[in-house]
């Protein structure tokens, strides 16, 4: 493994609370030193990225996605969708057991780890089921799932509308020390939904079960998801009481309104759906509070077969990996949210999320895995969903005009992803000051 150089960027870890210029070397797999730009690169033979003008960050970690392995291979597979992943500047996804058959055994988490392991670009982390066949009938056997190292449980996509098996499923995480991710959608209301309040109430009246289903229990429920400003308000509370709860919002429920449906149609067809501008400045008010804790792609990708349908029958989803970083790279460029915060909610704050257990992720500490980013904050491109290395095509940004790209990513001292075309960075130093050096321990 040749050692990586990655020079003259500005590097950015909310974990470390570093904001320098420097350059960062990679040596065996590992982040091995952090120096000055003006400091002497030691003897050696390097894999350099230049990388001045761009951000140097941990790679991102996504707690929320959908692989489509086994059973739905035309969507996406293990193999395609971590290499999109990859290419959207993340070194850890988190996969949902939403698959045929659903990931709710150890043979399934067996399956999608060998897979990972032989054809995976980046670390692929699954999220195992809560009930047996994600059917919210009976708990699946969450010990033996916790035993083959799931990092949480969810039946995403649907939610456990049983309360009294919820609250047993709460009480057997909180015994295994490992979240429940929650799709909170109240069927009975979201099925006929006929106005706006009846679409957030399907939400919000999960939401709230699960919060005083936490207090009740003590379990760490993680909220998927969120999409509306009464959940964001609901959270806030519960969090201020101690209740033991993080969420999550996607890059589209953040940026994008239901105003666009009529001129996307299917392609703008996600579950929760696309909200009000009110509800997206209560989404922005919670990442910039704290209230929401982490940033997820809820990355869903489907075949053109399933788009083109009427509305009703189309599959909810959008294939996020891709255009994640560029999507919210737009609220750091209109001043909704700091860098700092977003490169958080993409590292440090998932990281927090998953457990020690699977090594430290989120950080580019001198000794840790070399998980790391390299972004231009910048640089326009247009979207366009040929050139997606995900079989799902299924955006409403296909045509836009983004700011911001990922210029290379690097798993494990690995080179996963690199956009050769752009590694002519203009230097833009700006009032910096350089980083100061930090060895190996
Ligand atoms: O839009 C969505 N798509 N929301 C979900 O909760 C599930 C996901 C999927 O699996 O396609």
């Amino acid at each position: 493994m040749k050692p990586v150089l990655i020079k003259g960027g500005r590097i950015i870890d909310p974990d470390l609370n570093t904001d320098c210029l420097g350059n960062l070397f990679i040596t065996g797999g590992v982040i091995s030193e952090l120096t000055d730009t003006d400091s002497v690169t030691p003897n050696g033979s390097y894999e350099v990225i230049n990388a001045e003008g761009m951000i140097v960050c941990p790679g991102f970690v996504d707690f929320h996605c959908h692989l489509r392995q086994p059973g739905f291979e035309e969507k996406e597979t293990i193999a395609s969708g971590s290499r999109a992943a990859a290419k959207g500047g993340f070194t850890t996804i988190c996969c949902m057991p939403n698959t045929n058959p659903p990931l709710d055994s150890k043979e399934t988490i067996d399956y999608v780890k060998s897979i990972a392991a032989s054809e995976g670009h980046i670390r692929v982390l699954p999220i195992s089921c809560i009930t047996r066949g994600r059917k919210g009938e009976e708990l699946a056997d969450m010990e033996e799932l916790a035993e083959s190292n799931v990092i949480a449980f969810s039946d995403d996509g649907d939610t456990v509308m049983d309360s009294d098996l919820m609250r047993r499923a709460m009480e057997r995480s909180l015994a295994l020390g490992l979240p429940i991710s929650d799709h909170c959608e109240d069927k009975s209301i979201s099925r006929g939904i006929k106005t706006r309040e009846g679409a957030t109430a399907a939400e919000e009246n999960i939401v709230g079960r699960d919060i005083l289903l936490a207090q009740q229990t003590g379990a760490h429920i993680h909220i998927a998801h969120i999409s509306t400003r009464g959940s964001v308000e609901l959270i806030r509370r519960a969090k201020e009481q101690g209740i033991n709860i993080t969420t999550e919002a996607t890059p589209h429920h953040l940026t994008l309104t239901q105003d666009i449906v009529p001129e996307y149609g299917t392609m703008a067809k996600v579950n929760p759906p696309l909200r009000t501008q009110s509800d997206v400045a209560a989404l922005i008010g919670g990442l910039n509070d704290g209230t929401i804790d982490i940033i997820a792609t809820d990355h869903a990708p489907h075949t053109d077969k399933d788009k083109q349908k009427e509305f009703a029958a189309a599959a909810p989803g959008i294939s996020g990996f891709e255009t994640a970083l560029a999507s919210l790279m737009g609220l750091v460029h209109s001043g909704q949210i700091e860098l700092k915060t977003l490169i958080a909610k993409l590292t440090s704050e998932p990281a927090k999320i998953i457990s020690d257990r699977f090594g430290r992720l989120g950080t580019i500490e001198v000794g840790v895995s070399a998980d790391v980013t390299v972004f231009d904050p910048d640089l326009e491109w247009t979207v366009n969903t040929e050139y997606f290395f995900s079989k799902g095509k299924n955006t409403p940004l296909n045509g836009k005009k983004l700011k911001g790209k990922v210029i290379a990513t690097i798993y494990n001292g690995i080179i996963v992803y690199r956009d050769d075309s752009l590694l002519v960075g203009e230097v833009k130093t700006g009032s910096l000051r350089g980083c100061a050096p930090q060895k190996r321990r």
